[in-house]
C-alpha cells in the first residue's frame, strides 16, 4: 500500500513537473510576444531614462502619456529594458552618470538634454554629464530658446473673467506678507533680501527659512493642495527664486497664482519676467533698488485695501494653467520633433554648454549692499 502510494506520487510528481514546463514556457512566449507587440505597434518609443522625483510625483501629468497630443505618433516609456528600441531617450541631463551608457545606441536615436534647474546647479551632483556634451540632439528645459520649451508653468487670459467682490476680499485679509521656503543659502541671497524687507513689512516666514526652522509639511511641494489656502489670508506671497538666471520662473509663481493673492518675484534677470508673464498681475522685486523700496511700495496696498482690491481684479483677468496641459503641450512639441526631424532640423549639440547658457544668462544680484554678500 505505501509503495503504491510512493509510486503514485512520483507519477503525479512527473506530471505536475510536465504542467509547469509547459505553463513557463508558454510564458515566456507570452512575454516574448508582450515586448516584441509593444515595440511593433508603429508609435516611436519616447524612453525618460532617469526621471526626476519632479516629474513622477506628478501623476497628474504623468500619466496623459502623449494621449492629449493631436497627432502624436509616440509612446512614453520609463522602462529602461526599452533604451534599443527607444527613437529618442530624455535624460535628466545633469544628473547623467557612465551607467546611462550600458546600452547601444541606434544611430539614428535621438537623446533629449531635459532639465528643470538653472545653470548655476548643473555642476551640484558632479560634472560626469559634461561626458555627454556632445551626444544630444534637443534640448527641452524652460528656457525659451529651449528645442522643446517646457516651462513650469503658463499664464493665459481667463474666460470668462469671474465676478468676484475683491474689495471684501482685500478687507477680509488679516496678514500681510508670506514667504514659504526650505533652501536658505542661495545663489540669489533671497534670504537676505526677505531679512532686509522684513524690517519694513511684517513677513511671515513658513519653512525650513522660518524663524523656528520647522519643515513646512503642508501639501505637496509641488502641487499646492488645500493646506495652502493660508495664502488666502495674505495680501503678498514672496515667489523669490534661488537663483537669478534667465527665464528661470518656477512653480513657485505658477501654483500659487490662482489664490486671491498678489505674488512678488525676484528671479529672472533684469526685467526678464516682462517677457513671460502679462504685465501689471504680479509685482516684480527686480523692479526696486532694494528691499526697502519695494518695502515702500508694499506698503501703499497694504494701507489701501481699495487699491490693493484693484490689484486683484487686474490679476484675476488672468489664469494659471494646470500643469498637466502644460506638460502635455511640451510633449506634443517633443514628438513632433521626434516624427519630422529633418522638418525641425535636429542635429547634434556640438556645445551644449553654450546653448545651455550656462555662463552668461545667470546674474549675481544687485539689489543688496556689499555688506550683505558673503
Ligand atoms: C486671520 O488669521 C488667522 C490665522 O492667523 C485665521 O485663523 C483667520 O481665519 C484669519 N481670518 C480672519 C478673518 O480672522
Ligand atoms: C543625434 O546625435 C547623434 C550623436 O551625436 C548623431 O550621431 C546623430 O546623427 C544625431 N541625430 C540627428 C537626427 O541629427
Amino acid at each position: 500500500m505505501k509503495r503504491l502510494l510512493q509510486c503514485r506520487t512520483r507519477a503525479d510528481m512527473r506530471q505536475l513537473v510536465k504542467v509547469c514546463m509547459a505553463l513557463l514556457f508558454l510564458f515566456i512566449i507570452f512575454n516574448i510576444y508582450k515586448r516584441w507587440s509593444k515595440s511593433h505597434d508603429g508609435r516611436h518609443i519616447v524612453l525618460w531614462y532617469n526621471p526626476p522625483f519632479y516629474v513622477t510625483s506628478r501623476t497628474d501629468a504623468f500619466v496623459r502619456n502623449f494621449d492629449e497630443c493631436p497627432q502624436a505618433n509616440c509612446r512614453l516609456t520609463f522602462d529602461q529594458s526599452e533604451a534599443e528600441s527607444s527613437k529618442a531617450i530624455i535624460f535628466d541631463g545633469r544628473q547623467m552618470t557612465k551607467d546611462c551608457k550600458s546600452f547601444s545606441r541606434p544611430q539614428d536615436q535621438m537623446w533629449v538634454f531635459w532639465g528643470n534647474e538653472p545653470p548655476t546647479k548643473y555642476n551640484e551632483a558632479g560634472d560626469e554629464w559634461m561626458d555627454f556634451a556632445k551626444e544630444f540632439n534637443l534640448t527641452m528645459t524652460y528656457h525659451r530658446e529651449s528645442d522643446v520649451y517646457m516651462p513650469y508653468g503658463e499664464i493665459v487670459p481667463t474666460m470668462p473673467i469671474p465676478q468676484k467682490d475683491f474689495l471684501s476680499i482685500a478687507q477680509k485679509k488679516n496678514h500681510s506678507v508670506v514667504w514659504i521656503a526650505s533652501s536658505c543659502h542661495t545663489s540669489s541671497w533671497r534670504e537676505m533680501y526677505v531679512k532686509e524687507l522684513r524690517k519694513y513689512v511684517d513677513v511671515d516666514i513658513f519653512g525650513r527659512c522660518s524663524d523656528a526652522m520647522t519643515p513646512w509639511n503642508c501639501g505637496n511641494r509641488w502641487k499646492h493642495d488645500d493646506c495652502f489656502s493660508v495664502l488666502n489670508d495674505y495680501k503678498f506671497y514672496l515667489a523669490f527664486e534661488n537663483s537669478l538666471c534667465e527665464d528661470y520662473i518656477t512653480e513657485k509663481f505658477f501654483e500659487n497664482y490662482n489664490y486671491d493673492i498678489i505674488i512678488v518675484t525676484r528671479g529672472g534677470t533684469k526685467s526678464n519676467f516682462k517677457d513671460i508673464l502679462p504685465d501689471g498681475v504680479y509685482i516684480d522685486a527686480m523692479d526696486f533698488q532694494n528691499p526697502k523700496e519695494l518695502g515702500g511700495h508694499l506698503k501703499q496696498f497694504l494701507n489701501d485695501d481699495k487699491k490693493y482690491a484693484n490689484l486683484l481684479e487686474r490679476k484675476s483677468a488672468y489664469t494659471s494653467l494646470p500643469y498637466h496641459i502644460v506638460y502635455q503641450k511640451s510633449l506634443c512639441n517633443l514628438c513632433d520633433r521626434i516624427m519630422y526631424p529633418e522638418v525641425y532640423n535636429v542635429a547634434r549639440y556640438d556645445n551644449l554648454r553654450d546653448t545651455l547658457h550656462e555662463i552668461n544668462f545667470c546674474k549675481h544680484p544687485s539689489d543688496l549692499e556689499r555688506k550683505h554678500q558673503r
